[in-house]
């Protein structure tokens, strides 16, 4: 969590007016006297202490995703993000005390976790893909909108929330933003003349323009706009930005992107409009229903208005007090001026807390350049969800692809990687292992696994390797801690290739005693995967976890805390050796043939998702 993190403005009933302040100008300790303490985290902690309940309560921790433009449905960059905000909610959340129950059970922390998605429906961009489409713009929004949904439970996403931008408790959240921004004194009226990429949906500095005034992100040409638009005076916050960024340096991630926007904001911040006169698809100016309001302006709002629950009163400050300041915007790079530079100045000027972190990723890419809608060259999640498998998908890409970087995908990798760690590293262990343990102690464990690891370094190496993991991925550092598991999963295979269990069964004798040993020392090893794993491989997880003779109800409630050594005991009956992973088989050539003569088409064979 950010060192010196921002302080909540807005009105509180329990501070004085004139104590109202911004904590990037400055930071407050997080142990704070109650006079003190209205708006942090967007909460009273004066009055919530005086409540048992309310203190003991874990603190908020909100995560978001972009929310993503509904003018076509999702490609494997949009599900990207997504998939590694699940991994990261799966891994920081955990069953609420009383609050959440039922809602976190499968998440692994002490923490109160809302994890945010949504959809961006607004503005020209949407307008003109509903027309192209030959529906009203609402019937466009709704059933993209919905494919969304769709994925998300496919790719076995867990969010807490879904904003729509067109959700009429946003529109007032927007209104209420805006309005606050105004009495600030920030937006002002006047012409703009400028080069705009309308997938973008941003009037573009001629300076960062290709040849043909091209959108070097779209490869696009930018169109000429001349308009009388309301602007946001961004100027005013250059020195409070530079400041923010120099006090918490955090709040940029990966720290290669903070230069980057350090870079933008020395050279200097211009105001930049945020209403469109040409657009009639977006919520109306307040005081001037002539013009809408600029699609980025509205949408960003949807990271506060999605903590309003449903049916209850939209304002501004409810929405706050849900648990505004978010911790953590996952974003891909190309929309990190917005959430850099525009957003935090934004939140200043209506007096309210900016985010602790935005971490930029990079993209996906196809021979090299970035997968996306615009330029068409995108690889279905659908079709590899079909293919091969939420969990295939999920560790593929996080396991794949550095947390920062741009990854280019090929499918041969793909089967590769999935097969070698899943199939072979992790379910091939379980697999063999409960085969022995059926055949020589009738699937029944024989010690305790803390027994059975009495004396042995071996138990040491799991558990610092565990310890790994959760520095990992409390550091966004999801392909390292998939590789720590996996090397959890390698000291397994090389203790059980060097112990030889199913010799010493044979031998007979004490040697029995050692190999049941051995055999609880790798499901005590299985066990701990399967939990360190869950944040990425979910169904996965599960699978082993059952397999080792729990239910489902007991994975739904571990926490990181039983990754602990000594879960399984003597006595414990397991299931039947099941494969928890199918390979992926890849078809020769007549195989192929003898398909596309089937009318089969598909040149690999799929891998079953539950067993
Ligand atoms: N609607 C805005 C976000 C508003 S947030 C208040 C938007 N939408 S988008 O649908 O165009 O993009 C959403 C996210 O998907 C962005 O973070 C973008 O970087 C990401 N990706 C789109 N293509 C991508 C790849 N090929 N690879 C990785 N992520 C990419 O921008």
């Amino acid at each position: 969590m950010a060192a010196g993190r921002a302080f909540l403005g807005a009105p509180c009933s329990s501070l004085a007016a004139g104590a109202r302040r911004l904590a990037f100008a400055s930071p407050l300790p997080r142990t704070l006297t109650p006079a003190l303490s209205c708006g942090v985290r967007g909460r009273c902690i004066a009055s919530a202490s005086s409540s048992p309940d309310a203190a003991s309560s874990p603190e908020p921790y909100v995560l978001t995703t972009p929310l993503y433009y509904v003018n076509a449905p999702p490609h494997m960059g949009s599900a990207y993000t997504t998939i590694a905000a699940d991994a990261i909610a799966r891994f920081q959340a955990s069953l609420h005390p009383r609050l959440q129950r039922l809602q976190f059970l499968t998440r692994l922390q002490e923490k109160n976790v809302i994890f945010i998605t949504g959809t961006d429906e607004h503005g020209e961009k949407i307008a003109a893909s509903a027309e192209a489409s030959g529906r009203n713009p609402k019937e466009h929004c709704d059933a993209i909108s919905s494919s969304y949904k769709t994925l998300w439970a496919d790719l076995d996403i867990e969010y807490d929330k879904f904003i729509r931008t067109t959700d009429h408790k946003h529109e007032a959240v927007v209104n209420e933003f805006y309005s606050r921004v105004l009495d600030n004194g920030d937006i002002y009226r006047a012409d703009y003349e400028g080069l705009y990429c309308v997938s973008c949906e941003e009037y573009k500095d001629e300076k960062e323009l290709l040849e043909n005034n091209c959108c070097p992100v779209h490869l696009k040409p930018c169109v000429e706009r001349k308009e009388d638009n309301y602007f946001f005076a961004l100027s005013k916050y250059q020195h409070k930005l530079e400041e923010l960024l120099t006090r918490n340096p955090d709040f940029v991630r990966p720290s290669y992107r903070l230069n980057e926007v350090q870079g933008w904001i020395k050279s200097g911040l211009r105001d930049f409009s945020i209403s469109r006169a040409s657009v009639e698809w977006g919520i109306p100016v307040p005081n001037d229903t002539k013009q809408t309001i600029y699609v980025w302006f509205d949408a960003l709002l949807g990271y506060i208005s999605a903590l309003l629950d449903d049916g209850e009163q939209a304002s501004l400050q409810q929405a706050v007090d849900h648990g505004w300041p978010a911790s953590l915007h996952l974003i891909g790079k190309d929309i990190l001026r917005f959430h850099a530079v525009y957003w935090p100045a934004m939140l200043m000027s209506a007096g309210l807390s900016v985010p602790d972190t935005v971490f930029g990723h990079g993209f996906l890419t196809k021979d090299g350049m970035k997968m996306g809608k615009s330029l068409g060259n995108t690889l279905e999640p659908k079709d590899l969800v079909e293919r091969f498998g939420a969990d295939a998908v999920r560790y593929f890409f996080l396991r794949e692809v550095e947390f920062g970087n741009d990854g280019d995908y090929s499918e041969e990798r793909f089967i590769n990687i999935v097969n070698a760690h899943l199939a072979n590293t992790i379910g091939n262990l379980l697999n063999r292992t409960l085969g022995l343990l059926k055949k020589n102690c009738k699937s029944k464990l024989a010690f305790d696994s803390i027994a059975a690891a009495d004396g042995s370094l071996f138990r040491d190496n799991i558990e610092n390797l565990v310890d790994n993991a959760k520095h990992q991925y409390e550091n966004l550092l999801l392909s390292s801690a998939c590789e720590t598991v996996l090397e959890i999963g390698n000291l397994g295979n090389l203790y059980i290739d060097e112990q030889a269990p199913w010799s010493c069964f044979k031998q007979g004798g004490e040697s029995v005693e050692k190999a049941a040993k051995d055999l609880v020392l790798i499901l005590e090893t299985m066990r701990i995967i399967a939990i360190a794993l869950s944040p990425i491989t979910p169904s996965l997880s599960l699978r082993i976890y059952t397999q080792l003779g729990f239910t489902k109800d007991q994975f739904r409630v571990l926490r990181w805390e039983d990754t602990k050594w000594g879960g399984l005991i003597a006595g414990q009956v397991m299931s039947e050796p099941k494969p928890v992973f199918a390979r992926i088989e890849t078809e020769t050539e007549e195989d192929a043939q003898a398909s596309s003569k089937a009318g089969k088409g598909g040149k690999r064979k799929h891998a079953t998702k539950d067993l």
